[in-house]
């Protein structure tokens, strides 16, 4: 039977998770398919309780869906079983609808971020390392226990709001503190790993106002910004000699997971994926 997946979202017409998707359907020739659906948290639960039934009547069989803003949270109360790390992120982006029937929430944002970090450098060298987060937002969230997943040795956060940056920090507990976002450049000299979780750099955001001067130049930055592709941030980076890793890499590897888990096949991210997602980004 023909297999259904998608993402969920509002608004959700922007998103490149059915591009994505849909270039592993076709290279994999698969009977299946994903689709962006508007959902609103107030009807999320009843959507994910309908859908296999509404599925079955296209005679489809409804596999899963991912989760964007704003239904990452509300999840958490509605699946059945929460996977560690959707519960340590406090998030779920993937949903996989069980053999009997039964909802699993996981998040597959600090696999994500892992493996595009792995493209471009050994990450087994950070354990023990310092990492410096900028933003504590929710993707700041899924970063951090990535970073604790890897082994680093000490996680700073900072944030324009402290408070949100302290209770990350309190919430993430081993190895993680807050530092204050004015005092930031004053740690670079300790970082090996700098990422930026904000939304400052992406087009139609302020830039973001750092000096890596005194970084390290084995230091490796990446951002989670992806419109531009080279954000200033990445461009200083590549400028001062360091490995810049940008975000686009994040979304493609985020997505691995939940494709295996609906689909049963395994899949990879290379660059022709990468050049045809960039595609539809200039849509
Ligand atoms: P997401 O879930 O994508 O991380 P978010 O929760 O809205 O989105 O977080 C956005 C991040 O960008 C936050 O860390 C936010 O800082 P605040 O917590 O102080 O809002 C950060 N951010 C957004 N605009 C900013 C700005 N002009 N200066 C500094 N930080 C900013």
């Amino acid at each position: 039977m023909k297999l259904n997946a998608g993402v969920m979202g509002s608004p959700i017409s922007h998103s490149l998770s059915p591009r994505l998707h849909g270039y592993w359907i076709k290279k994999y020739g698969l009977d299946a398919s994903y689709l962006a659906r508007e959902v609103k948290p107030e009807i999320l639960e009843q959507t994910l309780k309908d859908l296999p039934r509404l599925c079955l009547e296209q005679g489809e069989r409804f596999r899963g869906t991912n989760l964007t803003i704003p239904l990452k949270e509300k999840a958490l109360e509605i699946v059945d079983i929460l996977e560690p790390s959707a519960e340590k992120i406090g998030a779920v982006n993937t949903v996989i609808v069980a053999e009997d029937g039964k909802l699993i929430g996981r998040n597959t944002d600090g696999i994500g971020f892992r493996d595009n970090l792995a493209e471009k450098v050994d990450v087994a060298s950070f354990k023990g390392a310092t990492a410096l987060v900028l933003g504590a937002g929710g993707a700041a969230k899924a970063i951090v226990y990535a970073l604790q997943e890897m082994g680093f040795s000490k996680i700073l956060i900072t944030n324009r709001t402290e408070a949100r940056a302290q209770e990350l920090a309190n919430h993430s507990g081993g190895a993680t503190n807050s530092i204050k976002w004015s005092e930031k450049e004053t740690y670079l000299r300790d970082v090996d790993l700098l990422v930026n979780t904000t939304s400052l750099g992406m087009a139609g955001q302020p830039s973001l106002e750092i000096s890596l001067e005194g970084l390290k130049t084995r230091a490796v930055v990446t951002d989670i910004v992806y419109v531009p592709l080279k954000t200033d941030l990445l461009l200083e980076a590549e400028k001062g000699g360091h490995v810049a890793v940008d975000g686009l890499g994040m979304l493609l590897h985020q997505a691995k997971a939940g494709f295996e888990a609906w689909f049963g096949v395994k899949v990879e991210v290379n660059a022709d994926l990468r050049a045809y997602v960039l595609e539809g980004l200039k849509k």
